[in-house]
């Protein structure tokens, strides 16, 4: 299917600063007053950020909470909804049961010991964090266990992966931008993290491109009444053009899916005081990220520090009215889920001598669109070969290993995620 796409490659400008430099200006002057349109972005941010802080002080969660039992009956309330709306995150508690959770965990060890991980394992073969990664996270590089496609193509999973992209507006423009109810498949990776692991956790960043989000026609339209300086018609929930954006290749950081919200699932109890998921949860902030690097104080040929082929990093000498908004996830038990909208600024906290695992599989929600589609083709050759998927290192551990999982036991869901049923 879709052959008609051509093979979609788009590559960082060979002179950054150069286009950094053109794109500044012909953006300050589709804007206008930048400084004004600045400010109407921090006032919101500002009120925002003083909701988190009085939501803290109350002793409440500002990560909304939401039982699995309520979506799948769609007995979600009107405040629930408008709170995902605001925040651009959330928890779902029992997404899955606490047994299957912690079953998958062990099945997960058993995979990787029976094939002898540790004696093939090469060291890591991507360098996606760059400076961001003071000590590596224990990613593992291992996408066709049991476990991770059991649960990607799980109806618990279809089921709030719906859920999510519904709360995306994706009809606008005229156009159906994705398929609400019908997933791609996007294989990830795993995390384990052993107790008593020290780390100094991860710097806060957004995926889903940096340069980009500036420098991309697509993202230009996105964006495109924060770039008219016309904030209040921004809406961080209309889709269009969302899917029509293609990362720069190169590096290891692109992503070539649209991902509506970017997730995981917990596989081991995890308290919130042990190196945990952040975030700064206000998806309109990235219209501030996008006016503050158009500001005068920001040299010409930069954007706030970001690098090609590199996650687009917010810190406190270029954001500190952001920082002040990261809020920690609540303590989690195996088989809750943890979602966040595709332009949320996330961080990973440090801890010394971790209590616990901090194990979790990285399953987002990645509605079938067009592109989508094009990249899940690929998977699908990709998961009948045991390879690692094209958006990864090419490390394909897992080609010869025994115990994994295999065609025959795709279900429905897991054959229309890998477009393999039309
Ligand atoms: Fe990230």
């Amino acid at each position: 299917m879709n052959t008609h796409v051509a093979e979609r490659i788009e590559r960082v400008p060979e002179d950054v600063p150069g286009a950094i430099r053109a794109v500044k200006a012909s953006l300050r002057a589709q804007i206008g007053d930048v400084e004004a349109a600045f400010r109407q972005v921090e006032a919101f941010i500002e009120k925002e950020i003083e909701d988190i802080r009085a939501t803290k002080e109350r002793g409440e969660e500002v990560w909304p909470v939401i039982d699995y039992d309520q979506i799948a009956s769609n007995g979600m309330t009107d405040t629930q909804l408008q709170q995902i709306h605001r925040r651009g995150c959330l928890v779902v508690r029992g997404h899955f049961p606490e047994q299957t959770a912690r079953s998958w965990d062990r099945q997960l060890v058993e995979y990787v010991e029976e094939n002898d991980f540790d004696g093939k394992y090469r060291g890591p073969g991507d360098d996606f964090f760059g400076t961001l990664a003071a000590s590596r996270p224990e990613i593992y590089p291992i996408y066709w266990s049991r476990p991770q496609m059991e649960a990607r193509q799980h109806e618990r999973m279809a089921t709030v992966q719906s859920f999510l992209n519904h709360q995306w507006k994706f009809v606008s423009q005229g156009t159906t931008w994705f398929d609400p109810d019908q997933d791609s498949m996007y294989p990830d990776r795993i995390r384990r993290r052993p107790p008593g692991t020290t780390s100094k956790g991860l710097g806060a960043h957004t995926d889903s491109g940096a340069l980009e989000r500036w420098l991309l026609p697509a993202y230009q339209k996105v964006f495109r009444h924060v770039f008219d300086g016309d904030f209040d018609r921004y809406d961080a929930w209309d889709a269009a053009y969302r899917t029509d954006v293609d990362e720069y290749a190169g590096g290891s950081t692109m992503c070539s899916v649209f991902r509506s919200f970017q997730g995981w699932t917990a596989l081991s109890e995890m308290r919130n005081d042990q190196g945990v998921l952040c975030t700064v949860p206000i998806p309109e902030a990235m219209a501030y990220i996008l006016l503050r690097a158009l500001r005068d104080d920001v040299p010409d040929d930069e954007l706030c520090d970001i690098t090609p082929r590199r996650v687009l990093p917010i810190n406190d000498k270029w954001h500190p009215l952001l920082m002040q908004g990261l809020s920690v996830i609540p303590a989690l038990k195996p088989g809750d889920s943890v979602w966040w909208h595709c332009d949320l600024i996330h961080s990973v906290q440090p801890v010394q001598n971790q209590q616990g695992w901090g194990n979790v599989m990285y399953i987002p929600a990645a509605p079938m669109c067009e592109k989508n589609a094009h990249y899940a083709t690929k998977v699908a050759q990709r998961f009948l070969a045991g390879e690692s998927p094209d958006d990864f290192p090419e490390e394909h551990y897992e080609a010869d290993w025994t115990g994994r999982f295999t065609e025959n036991d795709l279900n429905t869901i897991g054959r229309r995620g890998l477009v393999l049923d039309r």
